[in-house]
């Protein structure tokens, strides 16, 4: 039996991971660690335990864990890239200290641990084009820095503690469902919003500028089987590269015209995200998850398109407002 509490589980991986986790252990329990402002509703709210737990209170974190006798821990809380520069301080609370609440209670507990790390976890130094598993990681953003951190505390809790922890580097990931706030790679879901509305994109990367993307389908499959992963076959931990496709905004919007030929895009640049973008890799080399645990994505940009406009199109919509009002009736 699975006992886990996913902190952060409102936000945008957690809020889809958590019902994922219910469905994928339906013996055990999935506590929803939620903090003040971001409280579940719906079917998260409905499907399983929830509770306070603000990451920067390590005694929330132990009282949530010692009452469901909590044997792995999901560590989503984040400040985003873009937010993160503009409050620094705030992301390194949360991105640092936050972890070190988790190790701290988990070393007393005994739990495993997931923390993700990002592509902003490399910097202008790093090799661009199959970025290698092991290689150079100087960030330039306060983001970035707390990602290299929480690997490097991580794997020291696993060397020094024998604490399992263990984390994979997540591209920027697309989701119909709840929207992002604060990234750099943000306007790959925000394009496919603008797209089913029948709204021009005022993007806001210039063209040219490559990064690893993956539909959360296949980030949340990630996020359980490297924690399922047979720890005998792992040389690395903390974090694996995993990749799906790499593109600019230029293939992304030629991919949406595909399925919505009057689709318009214009670039208004964000100098901020530019800068943030232009310091990370054009595409990751993913083959250590590969080997080591079986890795491999779904969605191609094609793929993920069709399904994006398909659930994002007016009519989906209608359709899943029909549905509540009949389960509401
Ligand atoms: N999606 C994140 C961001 O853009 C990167 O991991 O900040």
């Amino acid at each position: 039996m699975k006992n886990i509490l996913v902190i952060g589980a409102t936000g945008q991986i957690g809020s889809e991971l958590t019902l994922k986790l219910r469905k994928h252990y339906p013996n055990g329990n999935v506590v929803a660690g939620y903090i003040k402002g971001a409280e579940p509703k719906g079917e998260l709210l409905e499907s399983g335990p929830s509770e306070l737990v603000d990451i920067t209170n390590a005694e929330q974190i132990a009282a949530a864990v010692e009452k469901y006798n909590i044997d792995t821990i999901y560590n989503l809380a984040a400040v985003l890239s873009a937010v993160a520069e503009a409050k620094p301080q705030l992301a390194w609370k949360i991105g640092v200290g936050g972890l070190y609440n988790v190790l701290e209670v988990s070393r007393e507990k005994n739990c495993a641990v997931f923390t993700p790390s990002s592509i902003g976890s490399f910097g202008h130094s790093t090799p661009k084009d199959g970025t290698p598993q092991d290689t150079i990681q100087r960030p330039n953003t306060i983001y970035g820095v707390t990602k290299v951190t929480g690997e490097l505390l991580s794997d020291y809790y696993t060397k020094r503690y024998g604490i399992d922890t263990r984390s994979v580097r997540f591209p920027g990931l697309i989701s119909y469902m709840t929207p992002p706030g604060g990234g750099t790679t943000d306007y790959a879901v925000d394009i496919y919003r603008s797209a089913a509305k029948g709204e021009k994109f005022y993007c806001p990367l210039k063209p040219g500028t490559f990064m690893d993307m993956m539909y959360m389908p296949d980030a949340l499959r990630a996020a359980i089987e490297i924690m399922e992963a047979d720890p005998q076959r792992l040389i690395h931990r903390n974090s694996f590269n995993i990749a799906a496709m790499s593109f600019d905004p230029e293939m992304i919007a030629a991919t949406i015209k595909e399925f919505v030929p009057g689709f318009e895009m214009e670039y208004k640049l964000d100098p901020l995200r530019q800068a943030i973008a232009d310091s990370w890799p054009n595409s990751l080399d993913d083959s250590c998850a590969r080997e080591e645990w079986d890795w491999k994505p779904e969605y191609d940009l094609k793929k993920m398109t069709e399904d994006m406009l398909k659930h994002l199109s007016p009519s989906a919509k209608e359709d899943k407002k029909m549905e509540k009002a009949i389960c509401v009736e």
